[in-house]
């Protein structure tokens, strides 16, 4: 292929179970070395993506090249290019640690002790040497994840894929893997990685691109999809939750979109477009209606808001909430 190619190059891509189309004509580029980020809720059609581009699934239409093959005609050569870490980790749990990266260097094809040190070099770099002899039935979920993406990395890939590779670890199993994508980079690899937290796929990606129920609703940088989605926030907090219901009708006509209330917190927030014009007039309009406020603001909306909004989901739904100190 030629340098100036993207090295994953999907065009038009769609797939359906069934009457479900998980993935309706998406579009992705990846140049050499770069991270492309895709995010999406539950359900969008990242691990289908994923799973088109790893060969494991057949695409209804459209065309689908990593590192310059073909998924459909030339499906082998795609594999010898890529590294996959699954949503749900591939460990053969009768083996050890050890044992598990060093069948997959075998069968890349090293030789023994090529497998054995490359098992090792990746059992160090993921904080699981001392584990390494254990079988890894034993091993916490954070730690299958970890040996997951280091059989990922055993063949040096020149595509690495990950689907949510963070999900279910602890902060710090969060910041190794972000260390890891890190460093592929420097090396020349191309990362595509699928994630539920925009924090995460700004922090590691050059690109986003969000999905969902199987369309690219938005891409760019975290920075861009905020202002995509523009200006700020308006919060209010109230000095009795009563007026809570009044008071988002009220300021529903200053804002954009719907006001969200927390009961518990007396606050309302409302996304606006005008700024410190909606946010006096809105509160103007709050004390002709008699609602006592306690604290004003008008800020940035947070990387979750901005991903709530692109995606129109119930919080609950869309943004599990991470471990403690996690990516927010
Ligand atoms: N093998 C299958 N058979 C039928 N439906 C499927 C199959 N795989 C996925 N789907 C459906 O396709 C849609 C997309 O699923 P997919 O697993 O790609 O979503 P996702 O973005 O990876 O979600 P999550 O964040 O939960 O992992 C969902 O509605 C899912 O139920
Ligand atoms: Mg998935």
């Amino acid at each position: 292929m030629n340098p100036e190619d993207h090295v994953i190059d999907v065009e038009g891509l769609s797939k359906s179970f069934g009457k479900h189309q998980a993935l309706q004509g998406i579009d992705l580029r990846v140049p050499r070395g770069h991270v492309l980020g895709l995010l999406g809720p539950n359900g969008a059609g990242k691990t289908t993506a994923v799973r088109v581009l790893t060969t494991l699934l057949r695409p209804d239409s459209g065309r689908v090249r990593v590192a310059g093959h073909d998924v459909v005609t030339d499906p082998g050569a795609v594999r010898r290019s890529i590294g996959l870490s699954g949503q749900y980790a591939a460990v053969d749990e009768k083996l050890t640690g050890f044992e598990n990266l060093r069948m997959v260097g075998r069968l890349y094809g090293m030789n023994r002790r090529q497998a054995t040190e490359r098992a090792r070099e990746l059992l160090r770099r993921f904080r699981l040497s001392d584990a390494a002899d254990q079988r890894s039935v034993a091993y916490s979920g954070g730690m299958r994840r970890r040996l997951d993406l280091a059989g990922a990395l055993v063949a040096r890939p020149e595509v690495v894929v990950l689907d949510e590779p963070t999900t279910g670890l602890d902060p710090r199993g969060r910041m190794d893997t972000w260390e890891v994508v890190s460093a592929l980079v420097e090396d020349g690899t191309t990362v595509l990685l699928t994630t539920q937290y925009l924090e995460e796929a700004d922090q590691l990606s050059d690109t986003i691109v969000v999905i969902d129920k199987g369309v690219v609703i938005a891409r760019g940088s975290a920075d861009a999809l905020k202002e995509h989605i523009g200006g700020s926030r308006m919060d209010f907090v109230l000095a009795d939750a009563a007026d809570l219901d009044s008071a988002a009708g009220i300021v529903a006509d200053h804002g954009s979109g719907r006001p969200e209330t927390d009961r518990g917190a007396r606050r309302l927030s409302v996304a606006t477009s005008g700024g410190q014009t909606s946010l006096t007039h809105a509160l103007a309009a709050l004390e002709r209606g008699g609602v006592p406020v306690v604290e004003v603001a008008l800020r940035r909306p947070t990387l979750d808001e901005v991903f709530l909004e692109l995606t129109g989901q119930d919080e609950k739904a869309a943004v599990p909430a991470p471990a403690a100190g996690g990516p927010r």
